[in-house]
Protein backbone atom coordinates (compact mmCIF):
# COMPACT_ATOMS: atom_id res chain seq x y z
CA UNK A 1 0.00 0.00 0.00
CA UNK A 2 1.63 3.45 -1.05
CA UNK A 3 0.32 6.84 0.15
CA UNK A 4 0.16 9.45 -2.02
CA UNK A 5 -0.47 13.24 -1.50
CA UNK A 6 -1.99 14.83 -4.26
CA UNK A 7 -2.37 18.92 -4.66
CA UNK A 8 -6.06 19.74 -4.61
CA UNK A 9 -7.37 21.18 -8.27
CA UNK A 10 -6.10 20.60 -11.36
CA UNK A 11 -3.07 18.72 -10.69
CA UNK A 12 -4.76 15.93 -8.31
CA UNK A 13 -7.34 15.78 -11.07
CA UNK A 14 -4.96 15.11 -14.01
CA UNK A 15 -3.16 12.49 -11.87
CA UNK A 16 -5.85 10.35 -10.87
CA UNK A 17 -6.84 10.25 -14.46
CA UNK A 18 -3.01 9.06 -15.21
CA UNK A 19 -3.66 6.18 -12.29
CA UNK A 20 -7.19 5.57 -13.91
CA UNK A 21 -5.31 5.10 -17.13
CA UNK A 22 -2.67 3.12 -15.69
CA UNK A 23 -5.06 0.90 -13.64
CA UNK A 24 -7.75 0.75 -15.93
CA UNK A 25 -9.99 2.02 -12.87
CA UNK A 26 -12.06 5.47 -11.77
CA UNK A 27 -10.51 7.20 -8.85
CA UNK A 28 -12.50 9.67 -7.70
CA UNK A 29 -12.63 11.48 -4.43
CA UNK A 30 -16.03 11.86 -2.18
CA UNK A 31 -17.64 15.27 -2.58
CA UNK A 32 -15.12 16.73 0.82
CA UNK A 33 -13.21 13.57 2.08
CA UNK A 34 -10.05 14.19 2.06
CA UNK A 35 -8.86 10.13 1.94
CA UNK A 36 -9.42 8.06 -0.88
CA UNK A 37 -8.43 4.36 -0.09
CA UNK A 38 -8.77 2.04 -3.15
CA UNK A 39 -6.84 -1.85 -3.03
CA UNK A 40 -3.09 -0.55 -3.31
CA UNK A 41 -3.19 3.29 -2.48
CA UNK A 42 -4.56 5.89 -0.14
CA UNK A 43 -4.57 9.10 -1.99
CA UNK A 44 -4.59 12.16 -0.03
CA UNK A 45 -5.87 15.79 -1.06
CA UNK A 46 -4.09 18.34 0.66
CA UNK A 47 -2.71 21.95 -0.12
CA UNK A 48 0.01 22.30 -2.84
CA UNK A 49 2.39 24.05 -0.03
CA UNK A 50 1.76 21.08 1.88
CA UNK A 51 2.44 18.02 -0.13
CA UNK A 52 6.36 17.85 0.16
CA UNK A 53 5.66 18.07 3.90
CA UNK A 54 3.34 15.15 4.05
CA UNK A 55 5.83 13.30 1.70
CA UNK A 56 8.74 14.34 4.20
CA UNK A 57 7.33 13.09 7.08
CA UNK A 58 6.29 9.60 5.61
CA UNK A 59 2.78 10.56 5.86
CA UNK A 60 2.50 10.24 2.41
CA UNK A 61 5.28 7.65 0.50
CA UNK A 62 5.13 9.59 -2.57
CA UNK A 63 3.05 12.90 -4.10
CA UNK A 64 2.88 15.38 -6.64
CA UNK A 65 4.42 19.06 -6.73
CA UNK A 66 5.46 21.86 -8.37
CA UNK A 67 9.04 22.18 -9.02
CA UNK A 68 8.75 25.84 -7.80
CA UNK A 69 7.36 25.03 -4.38
CA UNK A 70 10.11 22.15 -4.00
CA UNK A 71 12.69 24.46 -5.10
CA UNK A 72 11.25 27.37 -2.41
CA UNK A 73 10.43 24.69 0.18
CA UNK A 74 14.09 22.95 0.23
CA UNK A 75 12.88 19.82 2.02
CA UNK A 76 14.57 16.48 1.36
CA UNK A 77 12.48 14.69 -0.48
CA UNK A 78 13.73 12.48 -3.83
CA UNK A 79 12.68 13.69 -7.25
CA UNK A 80 11.58 10.48 -8.87
CA UNK A 81 10.31 11.84 -12.02
CA UNK A 82 9.00 15.15 -14.12
CA UNK A 83 5.55 14.58 -15.31
CA UNK A 84 5.82 17.27 -17.48
CA UNK A 85 2.47 18.87 -17.07
CA UNK A 86 1.81 22.07 -15.37
CA UNK A 87 4.68 23.85 -16.69
CA UNK A 88 5.17 27.43 -16.04
CA UNK A 89 8.31 29.94 -15.24
CA UNK A 90 9.17 31.54 -11.75
CA UNK A 91 10.34 34.97 -13.15
CA UNK A 92 11.03 38.36 -12.64
CA UNK A 93 8.25 40.72 -13.60
CA UNK A 94 8.44 44.82 -13.79
CA UNK A 95 5.92 47.99 -15.27
CA UNK A 96 6.31 47.55 -18.99
CA UNK A 97 9.28 49.63 -20.29
CA UNK A 98 11.21 49.26 -16.82
CA UNK A 99 14.67 48.00 -16.95
CA UNK A 100 15.93 45.97 -14.42
CA UNK A 101 19.30 47.64 -12.90
CA UNK A 102 20.71 45.61 -9.94
CA UNK A 103 23.31 48.38 -9.32
CA UNK A 104 20.00 50.57 -8.16
CA UNK A 105 20.22 50.58 -3.93
CA UNK A 106 17.10 49.33 -2.17
CA UNK A 107 15.26 47.56 -4.68
CA UNK A 108 12.28 45.96 -3.21
CA UNK A 109 10.94 43.27 -4.61
CA UNK A 110 7.38 41.95 -3.27
CA UNK A 111 6.96 37.49 -4.06
CA UNK A 112 5.04 34.77 -2.37
CA UNK A 113 8.37 32.76 -3.01
CA UNK A 114 10.89 34.37 -0.81
CA UNK A 115 13.84 31.66 -0.46
CA UNK A 116 14.10 31.32 -4.70
CA UNK A 117 14.04 35.28 -4.69
CA UNK A 118 16.84 35.57 -1.89
CA UNK A 119 19.06 32.81 -3.27
CA UNK A 120 19.03 34.98 -6.69
CA UNK A 121 20.03 37.91 -5.78
CA UNK A 122 22.33 36.89 -3.12
CA UNK A 123 24.02 34.53 -5.95
CA UNK A 124 24.10 38.06 -7.92
CA UNK A 125 25.59 39.68 -4.95
CA UNK A 126 22.68 42.48 -5.04
CA UNK A 127 20.76 43.44 -1.32
CA UNK A 128 17.50 43.50 -2.03
CA UNK A 129 14.49 44.35 0.36
CA UNK A 130 11.90 41.19 0.15
CA UNK A 131 8.09 42.29 0.72
CA UNK A 132 6.04 38.74 1.28
CA UNK A 133 2.86 38.36 -0.07
CA UNK A 134 0.22 35.71 -0.26
CA UNK A 135 -1.12 36.11 -3.71
CA UNK A 136 -2.23 39.43 -6.03
CA UNK A 137 1.05 39.76 -6.65
CA UNK A 138 1.12 41.69 -9.75
CA UNK A 139 -0.80 44.22 -7.54
CA UNK A 140 2.69 45.08 -5.71
CA UNK A 141 4.54 47.61 -8.61
CA UNK A 142 1.01 49.14 -9.54
CA UNK A 143 0.84 50.52 -6.09
CA UNK A 144 4.48 51.35 -5.20
CA UNK A 145 4.53 48.28 -2.50
CA UNK A 146 8.20 46.87 -4.65
CA UNK A 147 10.20 47.82 -7.55
CA UNK A 148 9.69 44.11 -8.50
CA UNK A 149 7.99 41.24 -8.60
CA UNK A 150 8.91 37.91 -8.65
CA UNK A 151 5.75 35.29 -9.52
CA UNK A 152 4.64 32.52 -11.64
CA UNK A 153 4.65 32.93 -14.96
CA UNK A 154 1.95 30.65 -16.74
CA UNK A 155 0.16 32.39 -19.51
CA UNK A 156 1.46 35.71 -19.31
CA UNK A 157 -2.40 37.04 -19.25
CA UNK A 158 -2.18 38.55 -15.31
CA UNK A 159 1.21 40.13 -16.32
CA UNK A 160 -0.07 41.46 -19.43
CA UNK A 161 -3.09 42.38 -17.70
CA UNK A 162 -1.70 44.75 -15.11
CA UNK A 163 0.97 46.14 -17.47
CA UNK A 164 4.06 44.25 -16.21
CA UNK A 165 6.22 42.65 -18.49
CA UNK A 166 9.00 39.65 -17.54
CA UNK A 167 12.17 41.06 -17.69
CA UNK A 168 14.19 38.22 -16.08
CA UNK A 169 13.35 34.26 -16.10
CA UNK A 170 14.23 32.76 -12.89
CA UNK A 171 13.39 28.67 -13.46
CA UNK A 172 11.33 26.92 -15.51
CA UNK A 173 9.09 24.65 -13.43
CA UNK A 174 6.70 21.63 -13.86
CA UNK A 175 4.82 19.03 -11.61
CA UNK A 176 6.97 16.17 -10.21
CA UNK A 177 6.67 12.86 -8.64
CA UNK A 178 8.72 13.13 -5.21
CA UNK A 179 8.96 10.04 -2.64
CA UNK A 180 9.99 9.78 0.79
CA UNK A 181 13.17 8.29 1.06
CA UNK A 182 12.91 5.61 4.00
CA UNK A 183 9.84 5.16 1.47
CA UNK A 184 12.52 4.89 -1.14
CA UNK A 185 14.16 2.15 0.12
CA UNK A 186 11.39 0.41 2.71
CA UNK A 187 8.59 -0.22 -0.15
CA UNK A 188 11.29 0.27 -3.20
CA UNK A 189 9.41 -2.66 -5.29
CA UNK A 190 5.94 -0.44 -5.15
CA UNK A 191 7.82 2.84 -5.91
CA UNK A 192 9.57 2.01 -8.80
CA UNK A 193 6.84 0.21 -9.99
CA UNK A 194 4.46 2.98 -10.24
CA UNK A 195 6.97 5.06 -11.57
CA UNK A 196 7.81 2.93 -14.43
CA UNK A 197 3.83 2.94 -15.24
CA UNK A 198 3.31 6.75 -15.21
CA UNK A 199 6.93 7.25 -16.82
CA UNK A 200 5.40 5.33 -19.81
CA UNK A 201 2.14 7.52 -19.69
CA UNK A 202 4.17 10.55 -19.40
CA UNK A 203 6.87 9.18 -22.43
CA UNK A 204 3.61 8.12 -24.59
CA UNK A 205 2.09 11.73 -24.55
CA UNK A 206 5.14 13.58 -25.54
C1 LIG B 1 -0.55 32.53 -10.17
C2 LIG B 1 0.62 33.47 -10.18
C3 LIG B 1 0.18 34.55 -11.13
C4 LIG B 1 -0.68 33.80 -12.12
C5 LIG B 1 0.07 33.55 -13.38
O1 LIG B 1 -1.47 33.05 -9.29
O2 LIG B 1 0.92 33.95 -8.89
O3 LIG B 1 -0.56 35.54 -10.47
O4 LIG B 1 -1.04 32.54 -11.50
O5 LIG B 1 -0.69 32.92 -14.36
P1 LIG B 1 -0.79 33.51 -15.84
O6 LIG B 1 0.61 33.81 -16.32
O7 LIG B 1 -1.42 32.38 -16.63
O8 LIG B 1 -1.65 34.72 -15.82
P2 LIG B 1 -2.60 32.18 -8.60
O9 LIG B 1 -3.70 31.95 -9.57
O10 LIG B 1 -1.99 30.99 -7.99
O11 LIG B 1 -3.13 33.22 -7.52
P3 LIG B 1 -2.40 34.04 -6.37
O12 LIG B 1 -0.93 34.15 -6.67
O13 LIG B 1 -3.06 35.36 -6.43
O14 LIG B 1 -2.69 33.25 -5.16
Amino acid sequence: MLTVALPKGRIAEETLEIFASIFGEEFKFDDRKLILETKDFKFLLVRNQDVATYVYHQAADIGVVGLDTLEEQGLDVIRLLDLKRGICKVAIGMRKGEKLDLNKPELKVATKMVNITKKYFAERAVAVDIIKLYGSIELAPLVGLADMIVDIVETGATMKQNGLEVVEEIMTSSTYLIANKNSYFEKKSEVLDIFEKISEVIDKAQ
